[in-house]
């Protein structure tokens, strides 16, 4: 069993990004930079995104976290999200989601510029991913993928099943296995909560996708023999014996599942820290594609 060390993988990725803004700099140029908006003070959230914001500043980039109040009103974040669309210093932003109920998430992922969409959210460059063009792929997927390349795992001919379809990483990740080109070309199975029989699909998973959100839902027992098990599952469970009264927990029973596998991500330290790296590429995609136009 080989662990796929999001970690060590990021931090690799986040050096690569970081000699080429040491060379943008010492060209004169303009630096990356990027903009994260944040509505309401969800724990979990705010922990992403002042993660995302600090990795900014660690890789070179400029960065601007715009923070508003739980009861910012639906128009009120559109304008804000328009102001970002004008202002040419920003190459690219996120709306950290889940957003507050009075707004509508579609709404808002619709008022973006798909040039400066580096969630790669917008239906413009979902549509692009969905047809192989170049855009900017969702972080999350984009960090699976990144993994299984740096550690060679082989995927055509695989059967791929993807546990969770949302929006952000079930349903991109179902299309992105399919894709022809490695990592990719491989059959994939997309389940969700009206699956029948789910266990054994799983069972037949040469690699398997967890984005489920449901602590240690991945038993030893529902997984083949050398699968791939990549976990993107990352859930407070509260915990009074811990300093920060809880602990991170993963769709993996990691202990038992890392017995049978052939590759695993952990929980902490696999997919999470990928997703980071990943959005600071797209960033600096971004950046490469405005130049000369701002
Ligand atoms: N919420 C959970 N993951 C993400 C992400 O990748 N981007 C944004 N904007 N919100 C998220």
């Amino acid at each position: 069993m080989e662990i796929l060390d999001g970690k060590k993988i990021s931090n690799q990725i986040k050096e690569e990004i970081a000699a080429e803004v040491a060379q943008m700099k010492e060209r004169g140029e303009k630096v990356p930079h990027l903009a994260a908006v944040i509505v309401g003070n969800d724990g979990a959230s705010m922990t992403y995104v002042n993660s995302k914001v600090r990795s900014c500043e660690k890789v070179g980039f400029e960065s601007t976290l715009i923070r508003l109040p739980s009861t910012t009103s639906e128009l009120e974040l559109l304008k804000k999200i328009d102001q970002l669309n004008q202002d040419d210093d920003i190459d690219g932003f996120i709306v950290q989601l889940p957003l507050p109920e009075q707004i509508d998430t579609q709404k808002v992922i619709m008022a973006i510029d798909p040039d400066k969409d580096v969630d790669g959210f917008h239906p413009t460059n979902f549509g692009k991913m969905a047809l192989d063009m170049s855009t900017f792929i969702p972080a999350t997927p984009f960090g699976i993928l990144e993994l299984l390349e740096r550690y060679n795992v082989e995927t055509k001919g695989k059967h791929t099943v993807v546990i969770g379809r949302s929006h952000i990483v079930g349903r991109p990740m179902s299309i992105l296995m399919g894709r022809k080109g490695w990592p990719g070309n491989s059959t994939v199975t997309l389940t969700h909560s009206h699956t029948k029989n789910i266990t054994q699909i799983i069972s037949q998973a040469d690699i398997v996708i967890s984005a489920l959100g449901v602590p240690h839902f991945l038993k030893a027992e529902m997984v083949k023999d050398d699968a791939v098990v990549i976990d993107v599952g990352i859930t407070r469970v509260p915990d009074e014996s811990r300093e920060k009264g809880y602990y991170l927990a993963g769709d993996v029973d990691f202990e038992n599942v890392s017995k049978k596998a052939s590759f695993i991500t952990p929980v902490p330290g696999g997919v999470g820290p990928m997703t980071i790296a990943m959005l600071l590429k797209n960033t600096l995609l971004a950046r490469e594609q405005h130049r000369g136009e701002r």
